[in-house]
């Protein structure tokens, strides 16, 4: 009998062998890519806005990295579709924790939280409020 916790477990092994929303999309209203130096795995976003140029219409992601920073990618991709650059904006480390539904210990956070970083970091430079046009890094 399969408790709560290997439910998600179960559901993290799935997006990471087929995660869902992955490739790159041709024309992107804009693109970002993350990366954890600590082990060098990387995640890249591509997201393209509706003609409200607000929306998002289409998301996706490549990257390269372990079970928890890839099924966590796959989980929020399919989260942010149909999401205002604004709503993706107000969301925080927590909300991609409860995508997940697994504890992460402290190791695992930088894991759990990159996709979301990335997506942050991505919509803040394309409204204009971080001129940085660099990788971001989860420390
Ligand atoms: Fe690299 Fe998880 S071990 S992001």
């Amino acid at each position: 009998m399969g408790t709560g916790s290997d439910m998600y477990r179960q559901q993290i092994l799935d997006h990471y062998k087929n995660p869902r929303n992955y490739g790159e999309l041709e024309d992107p209203t804009f693109e970002h890519v993350g990366e954890n130096p600590m082990c060098g795995d990387t995640i890249k976003m591509f997201v393209k806005l509706g003609d409200d140029d607000e929306t998002i219409r289409q998301v996706s992601f490549i990257g390269d990295g372990c079970a928890i920073s890839q099924a966590s990618a796959s989980l929020l991709t399919n989260a942010l579709q149909g999401k205002t650059i604004e709503e993706v904006r107000a969301m925080d480390r927590d909300d991609v924790l409860e995508l997940l539904g697994v504890e992460v210990t402290p190791m695992r956070l930088k894991c759990a939280v990159l996709a979301e970083k990335v997506a942050q970091d991505g919509a803040a430079i394309y409204v204009g409020d971080k001129d940085i046009d660099e990788t971001t890094t989860e420390e």
